[in-house]
């Protein structure tokens, strides 16, 4: 079987990046050993599948407007059955350039100004803006803090669900920064407390392919028909293929009604919403040809966050540290250290050159968290280790 190189380092300290250009805020003169862990991209090579299927296409085509072909409509359906064992027809789906852009059309499409939003914190940072930006307001609905996975708070979100003016749940599955893959009864729970109170579901899915081995991960759509038709789902070849500069997003809504609702608010921000023609084009050839680099990834990923657990356990066992099910984004509580937050991140990205995500900007309850992004070659994460214990042990509260 053909091994994918998952070690080689393209540096991007120059490349106009977001992670880095963060970065060069702290290092202005050069990469020098730094370890990024920071926001939600791969520090890893393309998969050659698409750098040589790019080459083709190419020579072949120019870049002028283009639409989603049936060759590519086919792909995404057939990805959607053979890895989530998920129905899908071609005219479900609906272009969109981004998640984060098709949250904010959700919240416009399903909900009016004023109306709330409910969402299980803490959790991905511009799902807040979706909805505060749209003048709507944040039901909040904590998740349950259980020291190694979050739970759903079923009462209280039942509770926010019977309130009228609470029209919309936004979901992030699985979920980032937790880790977790929901499991089907719990979405089932979910699903019947929305559909008892009619509040549509708007399931973010971005993270889908990217699941543990021996992990499940249900489709919100896929737990029953009554569900799906009360859902939205946003997938994305994105975060799986590492592809989030080519703006390409699949989502999929069975529901007729929803589904006009949805167009039609893309086509008031923009009359003739468009495609990426390279990002349709990476799509079909990641739904096709990149199965096994993916099933490589995430045997990449796993590996990565056992070295780190067992390294966390052993040498500092006060550090909580979530079960990543699912998403390359392992949630550790370093609170019990003693260390302020905002000092312990700056003293990380100083004096170890290393940078994560900070848990206070997933919401207040992830205060104290970092994120560590583990879509990064081995050698990043042995490293990273070794300066991680180096700030920790000169700086933590005996
Ligand atoms: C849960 C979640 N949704 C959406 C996004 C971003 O989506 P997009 O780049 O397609 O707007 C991310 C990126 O990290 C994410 O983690």
């Amino acid at each position: 079987m053909k091994q994918y190189d998952f070690e080689t380092v393209y540096p991007r300290y120059d490349t106009n990046t977001t992670k880095w250009m963060e970065i060069r805020k702290y290092f202005p003169d050069g990469a020098e050993g730094i370890i990024p862990f920071s926001l939600a991209d791969m520090e890893l090579p393309l998969a050659p599948e698409i750098r040589d299927g790019f080459k083709a296409y190419l020579d072949r085509y120019v870049l002028g407007y283009n639409n989603a072909t049936d060759e590519y409509k086919t792909a995404v359906c057939n990805w959607m059955k053979t890895r989530h064992n998920w129905d899908v027809k071609p005219e479900w789906m609906l272009p969109s350039n981004g998640i984060i852009h098709a949250l904010y059309s959700s919240v416009k499409s399903y909900t009016n100004k004023g109306d709330g939003v409910i969402m299980c914190t803490p959790v991905y940072y511009p799902m807040y803006s979706a909805i505060t930006a749209n003048d709507r307001h944040l039901a909040e609905c904590p998740l349950i803090n259980r020291g190694s996975r979050y739970e759903i708070d079923f009462e209280c979100m039942e509770r926010l669900a019977k309130a009228p003016e609470n029209k919309l749940l936004i979901f992030c599955s699985p979920h980032n920064p937790g880790g977790r893959v929901w499991t089907k009864e719990e979405l089932e729970k979910v699903g019947s407390i929305c559909l008892e109170n009619n509040v549509i579901i708007a399931s973010d899915e971005i993270h889908f392919d990217l699941i543990r081995p021996g992990i499940q991960h249900t489709v919100f759509a896929a737990v029953s028909q009554e569900v799906a038709a009360n859902c939205v789902v946003m997938t994305a070849p994105s975060k799986t293929f590492n592809l989030a500069g080519l703006m390409t997003s699949n989502i999929i809504i069975s529901d007729q009604t929803l589904r006009e609702l949805f167009w039609e608010e893309l086509k008031r921000d923009t009359l003739y919403p468009k495609c990426n023609a390279l990002g349709l084009e990476a799509c079909r050839i990641a739904y096709t040809e990149c199965g096994e680099w993916l099933d490589q990834v995430n045997a990449l990923i796993a590996r990565n966050c056992d070295k780190v657990v067992d390294f966390l356990k052993r040498e500092f066992p006060e550090v909580v540290v979530m079960d990543m099910e699912g998403t390359y984004l392992l949630w550790m509580d370093f609170s019990a250290l003693g260390i302020e937050s905002h000092k312990l991140a700056e003293m990380l990205r100083t004096e170890g050159k290393l940078f994560f995500d900070d848990g206070y900007i997933f919401g207040k309850a992830g205060d104290g968290f970092e994120r560590w992004n583990l879509a990064c070659p081995k050698k990043y994460v042995e490293e990273g280790l070794i300066r991680l214990k180096t700030v920790l042990d000169k700086h933590k509260v005996k």
